[in-house]
């Protein structure tokens, strides 16, 4: 593949064949290595996703050229992703220096607001190949910087969402159905009625947000009726910093990043291999 791709091809290519294409929520060095490396080892496609606020603390340039270097030394396909944008100059500004897929997060706005951003973002994008993902109806919980209350979260509509995708153009879409962002107070319950009459309706692939904490055959089943990309975030961060505020406690002297951010990189490594196999992605290229 050799280079970063935009997630037209590998999402097409998950939604023909049934599976899912997992997007990782990276931070840093470490954690954008243990993504690409498993994934690799594993032969899955994988789109390494940072937030505005991660973009922000990693910098777009180091971000889009660590995956850079991924793709020209691992023969799978690997796309760089800003989630849940919701600036317009600033998805610009990272498409002219490298990223192929963005999503524009519009979902607080009403309907024709949404319709008009995401158009705009769309229309731009779509010059340099770079592919665009929007969410209706609206996922509860905490991403980054990003909180939804409960009371202001609210289901995707498959009417407004076939009308949402033919106005706007958009190459993927990310649906409301049950999940939040973050830890769950019981377990999720999913809509995969309100699913299953969005696939009828709507064409481009389907994503699922929120998926951290969300039992394996309830995403098995959402990716069954046509979700083919996973986002996760809070499922990898968790074991990540436990095993390194284990090792300090161990270690209290310690000081040498290379070593307490070792037992981080191999609890994460475990979840990302975890959460491939879920998503049916193992061994597709
Ligand atoms: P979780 O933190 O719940 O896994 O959500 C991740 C996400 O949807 C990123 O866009």
């Amino acid at each position: 593949m050799n280079e970063v791709l935009s997630t037209r091809d590998m999402l097409k290519r998950a939604q023909k064949c049934g599976y899912a294409v997992p997007a990782f929520n990276i931070h840093n060095l470490e954690t954008l290595q243990v993504v690409v490396e498993t994934a690799n080892e594993m032969r899955s496609p994988v789109i390494l996703a940072g937030t505005p606020s991660t973009i922000e603390y990693a910098e777009g340039e180091n971000i889009v050229s660590m995956a850079k270097v991924a793709a020209s030394k691992y023969n799978i396909p690997i796309a760089v992703h800003l989630d849940h944008f919701e600036n317009i100059d600033d998805i610009k500004h990272y498409i002219d220096i490298g990223f192929k897929s963005a999503m524009i997060d519009a979902s607080h706005e009403n309907f024709e607001d949404n319709i008009k951003k995401v158009k705009e973002v769309v229309d731009y994008a779509h010059r340099y190949d770079a592919t665009v993902e929007a969410e209706l109806g609206r996922l509860g919980g905490q991403e980054d910087d990003l909180v939804v209350d409960e009371k202001d979260a609210m289901y995707t509509n498959p009417d407004s969402a076939k009308e949402f995708v033919e106005i706007t153009g958009v190459d993927s879409l990310a649906v409301a159905i049950g999940t939040a962002h973050g830890l769950y107070k019981g377990e999720p319950k999913l809509d995969f009625e309100r699913l299953k009459e969005i696939r009828a309706k709507v064409e481009v692939p389907l994503v699922l947000h929120g998926a951290s904490d969300v039992p394996d055959d309830l995403v098995k089943k959402a990716i069954s009726l046509g979700i083919c990309k996973v986002n996760v975030a809070t499922d990898l961060k968790i074991p990540f910093s436990d095993a390194v505020k284990k090792y300090f406690k161990e270690n209290p002297e310690a000081n040498d990043p290379r070593k307490y951010m070792t037992p981080g990189k191999e609890a994460m490594k475990k979840i990302v291999q975890h959460k491939i196999k879920v998503c049916g992605s193992e061994n597709r290229y």
